[in-house]
């Protein structure tokens, strides 16, 4: 199975979910950034699982994105914008064939989450949800992980290995 963990991540902590989630996945399985999933890189894909940080309630938006890089200096750990957002690579995801999973990172309880949107995308896309998305939590604004979610990403992994595979 042909399996790509594609992520958005500013302060490495949704990277760092992704590269568990693909570990649990299996060998067919590789986390990539929104600018290495490429079409050529995605094509073929059997799973797509994606995810994004969570800001101000939802899917980061290219008008929160640019207030972040606005003030880039600001922050204890300088932003990474070497790739582009999620939301922009759903919008430019060719059609495909297979199955999709969706995830965030965050620190609170919200009204509102990321994998909704992530999921509609895949799904626009060809790839059918296998369930609902999962969240995974920072201690901080910007970070770290909190204790246990690395493992708890790698067990889901496994479990959508299992999912996706027929029989
Ligand atoms: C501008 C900004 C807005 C945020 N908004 C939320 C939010 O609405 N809810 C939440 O739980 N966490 C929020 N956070 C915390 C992020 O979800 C956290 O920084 C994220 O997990 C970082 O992921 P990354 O390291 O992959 O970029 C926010 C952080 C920033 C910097």
């Amino acid at each position: 199975m042909k399996a790509i963990v594609v992520y958005e991540s500013l302060w490495g902590n949704t990277a760092a979910i992704a590269q568990a989630i693909a570990a649990g996945l299996g060998p067919g399985a590789t986390a990539m950034s929104t600018a290495a999933a490429t079409p050529a890189a995605v094509a073929g894909a059997d799973l797509v699982v994606a995810g994004s940080p969570l800001f101000a309630f939802q899917l980061p938006t290219e008008k929160i994105r640019a207030t972040i890089q606005g003030k880039a200096h600001s922050f204890p750990k300088p932003p990474d914008f070497s790739h582009p957002s999620l939301r922009f690579w759903l919008e430019k995801l060719p059609a495909g064939r297979g199955r999709a999973a969706a995830f965030e990172t965050r620190m609170w309880f919200s009204p509102g989450g990321a994998t909704g949107a992530i999921l509609k995308g895949l799904k626009k896309a060809g790839y059918e949800p296998l369930e609902r998305g999962r969240r995974f939590r920072v201690a901080g604004m910007y970070g770290p992980l909190k204790d246990g979610e690395l493992e708890r990403a790698r067990a889901w992994g496994t479990h959508l290995a299992r999912l996706a595979t027929p029989g």
